[in-house]
């Protein structure tokens, strides 16, 4: 744990000797969701390897840059590419990020992801802000000793998306023309994507969306007491009784298709804040 500690320090101080004001909201952008960026007047765009401790993005889809800016007057620090248990990192590796922008001062947090669509009112390419989760990914990463500098042990879930954050993304939307539906997302391992069982059982247990990543990081930004908000796109629609082959290049070109609604979403709010 003071390693990790030490880790973050080290992260966080690198990062604060690039000339930027202090970031004040933080973004995660999902597989294939990249266009946030377009909005925001980069300062520096720094590839994760030459930051101390940030594990390196394995997946091509995702870039891997942090990038500090502004969207309006807002001064932000987006992810290019996130981490996924299922490449073979650790849960503390995949909430470092997370960590390390709540100790360089951001009071809120904004992901995005691509997700398997189980609700039937879902269609491909819609967005869905996450109203709750479950968390299915084998590890949590909270496990371990905890310093008091993080947070509770034990720490509260029982609204673990901020609804004023949600109600936000919500408006904007609505004045784009393409109101958010909302569900609950469940986070599986991967990397494979799941047979027709799996879904029926994952629809059973309360689930309208499945994906592989968000829920580590929502865990630790609660524990920080980070209020924050996700935004999933169906790129498939997983109804176990017409259930046909889907490819990574099929979800990535399903999330390229919304990715432009949804940055223009993260983006509006995101001046605003
Ligand atoms: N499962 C099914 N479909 C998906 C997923 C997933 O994890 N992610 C994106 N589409």
């Amino acid at each position: 744990m003071d390693l990790l500690l030490e880790q973050i320090a080290a992260a966080t101080a690198y990062l604060q000797s690039f000339s930027f004001a202090q970031p004040r909201v933080g973004v995660v952008l999902g597989t294939g969701l990249g266009e946030l960026v377009k909005h925001i007047t980069i300062a520096h765009s720094i590839p994760y390897q030459q930051i101390p401790h940030f594990p390196e993005s394995t997946v091509e889809s995702h870039k891997g840059h942090l990038i500090l800016g502004h969207i309006g007057t807002t001064p932000v620090i987006a992810m290019q590419g996130r981490f996924h248990y299922y490449e073979g990192y650790t849960m503390q590796q995949i909430t470092f990020p997370v960590r390390v922008m709540k100790a360089l001062g951001i009071e809120q947090l904004l992901l995005s992801n691509a997700a398997g669509g189980m609700n039937p009112a879902y269609k491909k390419g819609s967005l869905v802000l996450l109203d709750d989760h479950i968390n299915m990914q084998p590890e949590n990463p909270l496990r371990g000793l905890n310093s008091p500098a993080f947070g509770p042990r034990f720490p509260d879930m029982s609204r673990p998306y901020d609804p004023v954050l949600g109600q936000k993304l919500q408006a904007a939307a609505t004045a784009l023309g393409a109101p958010l539906q909302s569900g609950v997302y469940v986070s599986v391992m991967g990397p494979n994507l799941e047979t027709r069982a799996e879904y029926r059982f994952l629809r059973m247990i309360g689930a309208d969306l499945v994906g592989m990543s968000t829920v580590p990081e929502v865990i630790v930004a609660n524990q920080l007491q980070l209020p924050c908000a996700a935004v999933s796109v169906v790129t498939d629609e997983c109804d176990p009784d017409n259930l046909h082959p889907v490819s990574i290049e099929e979800i990535i070109a399903v999330a390229g298709t919304a990715d432009k609604l949804l940055s223009s979403v993260f983006a509006q709010v995101i001046a605003a804040l």
